[in-house]
């Protein structure tokens, strides 16, 4: 089939380049004349394991193009692919569709008659019924629109979508759902289930998948800090009671908490649009869960402090991790640069190492120190900080730092290093819910976070690492 995606940011690219993939005839668009360019040359803006191969054979096939003409997208063919981005508004609260508007306006004038635009950007319930009556507006009567959510995850991006647990079809009418059956017959074919409904339950679908999401990782995080409180190790208790197959141990991480371009926007657009609806009070438990994972980040720090000597003036911190996530250069609200930005602006020297994230991190966070390496972060570090998870810093040898430090002072923020082998190396291990921390707050630690701290804590949030 001929198609086209609007939009090639980070589910763009990866959605063009797996369509290629699957056999169909894709042009990418975009307004960014050097994206654009870099991936008609066939070389990927960001990094993501696996993309690369995909779009090289995509571009090298020929089934693979890109442009920056919505004219050359409208002529083009009959379906179009919604993926512009919909960040969170400036005011905190609710989802910015300038650029989903945007992109429809522009498409509008261009489209053949009976064209099909199937949104797959995370959008407030009611989206794709305004962007209907637009589309009418904007002189397409014939054009019809769907629903179809995106569920990738940023370092399993190509795998989530060739592979999917499930694909979304949110359409008006059985034209627009045999259309879809057919973009992902090789999928459905190889036993990928699909569920067909109205555009407004399959918008709800992706916040409300979201939202699951993101309050199991604030739930445990909510129960290491009970753990602390009470001298138990919130690892195991997550292995336990991951058993119950009514609730499954996956994403029962307990740690620095969740961040990135999607989960924390995500349920502060939801409980926005919840609100316009007149059902705000049902969801209002996500404030709660963005609150208990923004206090992760605070209680991290505090833990820093503590184990830096309760003062952070003058004092070296090594921080392994600047990305959301392991595998992604992403640093879209990343927990783990968060903390170190905090660290700094509190006086310590910070020196950040990431494998991929480090232009990215640079871009954002200026003012701290970059190491290209483990060991040039670490050196005479007082305190290493494990804040985000990769495979790399799982296989650190303890023995090895030993001489670079200052002080063998680790604080394993993911929970997922190995605590016999740091104290077998003479380390002190120290993490969050789990029996290496600290016990008490030293008296002379600062227990509130800064007022202008990036992560927007509430002033009134209790700061009770321990
Ligand atoms: C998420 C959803 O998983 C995906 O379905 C949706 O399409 C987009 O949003 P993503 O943001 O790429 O994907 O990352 P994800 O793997 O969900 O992780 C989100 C954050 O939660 C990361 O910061 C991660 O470190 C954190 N996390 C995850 C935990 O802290 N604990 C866990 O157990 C799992």
């Amino acid at each position: 089939m001929k198609l086209t995606v609007i939009g090639t940011g980070y589910l763009g690219a990866v959605h063009a380049a797996c369509m290629a993939e699957i056999g169909h005839e894709v042009l990418g668009v975009d307004i960014d004349e050097a994206k654009t360019a870099a991936l008609a040359a066939g070389r990927t803006p960001f990094y993501e394991p696996g993309l690369q191969e995909l779009l090289t054979r995509g571009t090298a096939s020929g089934r693979l193009r890109f442009t920056t003409s919505l004219r050359e997208a409208g002529r083009f063919g009959g379906l179009h692919f919604l993926c512009v981005g919909t960040p969170q508004r400036p005011d905190g609260l609710g989802a910015d569709l300038r650029h989903v508007d945007a992109a429809v306006d522009g498409l509008a004038p261009h489209l053949i008659p009976g064209a099909l635009i199937v949104g797959k950007s995370t959008v407030p319930v009611g989206t794709a019924e305004r962007l209907t009556a637009r589309l009418r507006a904007a002189g397409a009567p014939e054009a019809h629109l769907a629903w179809n959510p995106e569920f990738l995850r940023e370092g399993h991006a190509v795998m989530d979508t060739l592979r999917p647990d499930r694909l979304v079809f949110g359409t008006g009418s059985r034209l627009a759902e045999n259309v879809l059956r057919e973009v992902y017959a090789p999928l459905i074919r190889s036993g990928v289930p699909y569920v067909a409904t109205d555009t407004a339950t399959a918008e709800l679908v992706k916040m409300a998948a979201n939202s699951f999401l993101a309050t199991k990782i604030s739930f445990i995080n909510a129960m290491a800090e009970v753990c602390d409180a009470a001298g138990a190790d919130v690892t195991v208790l997550a292995h336990a009671v991951g058993y119950d197959h009514r609730i499954g141990r996956s994403f029962l991480n307990a740690g620095l908490g969740f961040g990135g371009g999607c989960l924390p926007k995500d349920i502060r657009a939801f409980r926005a649009r919840a609100a316009e609806l007149g059902v705000g009070p049902a969801v209002a438990f996500l404030a709660e869960i963005d609150e208990i994972n923004l206090r992760q980040r605070r209680r991290t720090v505090e833990l820093a402090t503590r184990l830096a000597g309760g003062e952070l003036t003058g004092r070296r911190i090594a921080v392994l991790g600047a990305a959301f996530k392991p595998e992604s250069d992403d640093v879209r609200d990343s927990p783990a640069l968060a903390v170190a930005a905090r660290l700094h602006r509190e006086g310590a020297v910070v020196r950040v190492h990431d494998p991929q994230a480090v232009d990215n991190a640079r871009a954002a966070c200026p003012q701290l120190d970059y190491a290209a390496r483990v060991d040039k972060a670490c050196e005479g570090a007082d305190v290493v900080l494990h804040l985000t998870d990769w495979a790399e810093y799982r296989a650190l040898d303890p023995d090895a730092l030993t001489p670079l430090v200052c002080r063998p002072v680790l604080l394993d923020a993911r929970n997922s290093l190995d605590p016999d082998v740091w104290t077998r190396a003479g380390w002190r291990y120290a993490a969050l819910g789990r029996l290496g921390a600290p016990a008490q707050p030293s008296s002379d630690t600062p227990a509130q976070p800064s007022p202008d701290a990036p992560d927007q804590p509430s002033p009134d949030a209790p700061v009770q690492p321990s």
